[in-house]
């Protein structure tokens, strides 16, 4: 049974539910799946068939423990199957929904010597009750300047589930390819 493994990091729980997501995806198809937090100490790629990185972003910022984990096992990952996508608010903009036009995916992308085989981009949560005052009030002047929602009590999911599943397919159909 071919292993994969998800290797995720999340901060408010968004990025986590994606990562869960995509692991039922591929349980169904029979794989072999390990989630691991990026915190956690995720095993190394060696003796998987595909490994997939799921990542969020905060203050512009991909959590530098995922940037190690891609440079240290850069090598490794270059050789195989392997899918990296990042979560964000800015996603939810037409025109900076894909990985070729999102900021962060290219940032990301300079930040490694990884070459991901498949890369995505998810919008994500906005969760203002749940956020500490002085990001709540840091992140209501963002949407402000980008016309997103203001009111200190917004809960808005932008993720696109469909969108999710079929990255989940696609992941399948890597496997299948290359098993
Ligand atoms: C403190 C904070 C800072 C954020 N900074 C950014 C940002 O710079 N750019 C962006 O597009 N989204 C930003 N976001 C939105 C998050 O990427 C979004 O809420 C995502 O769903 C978080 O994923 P997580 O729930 O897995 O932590 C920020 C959110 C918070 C709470």
């Amino acid at each position: 049974m071919p292993r994969v493994l998800i290797v995720c990091s999340s901060t408010d729980g968004q990025t986590r539910k994606i990562c869960e997501r995509l692991r039922a995806a591929l349980q169904g198809a029979d794989h072999a799946v390990s989630l691991a937090m990026i915190e956690d100490q995720p095993a190394a790629p060696e003796g998987h068939a595909l490994v997939v990185v799921g990542a969020r972003i905060r203050y512009g910022r991909t959590d530098p423990r995922v940037i190690a984990y891609a440079n240290r096992h850069a090598d490794a990952l270059n050789a195989m199957p392997s899918a990296y996508f990042s979560v964000n608010i800015v996603a939810r903009k037409a025109g900076k929904d894909q990985p070729t036009t999102n900021p962060y995916v290219r940032k990301f992308l300079h930040a490694v010597a990884w070459r991901p085989r498949l890369m995505e981009v998810f919008a994500g949560r906005l969760d203002y009750p749940r956020y500490a005052a002085g990001d709540r009030l840091i992140i209501r002047f963002i949407m402000w300047l980008t016309n997103g929602p203001t009111a200190p009590d917004a809960v808005v999911e932008y993720t696109d589930w469909q969108r999710v599943d079929a990255f989940g397919a696609t992941l399948n159909r890597v496997i299948a390819a290359n098993g």
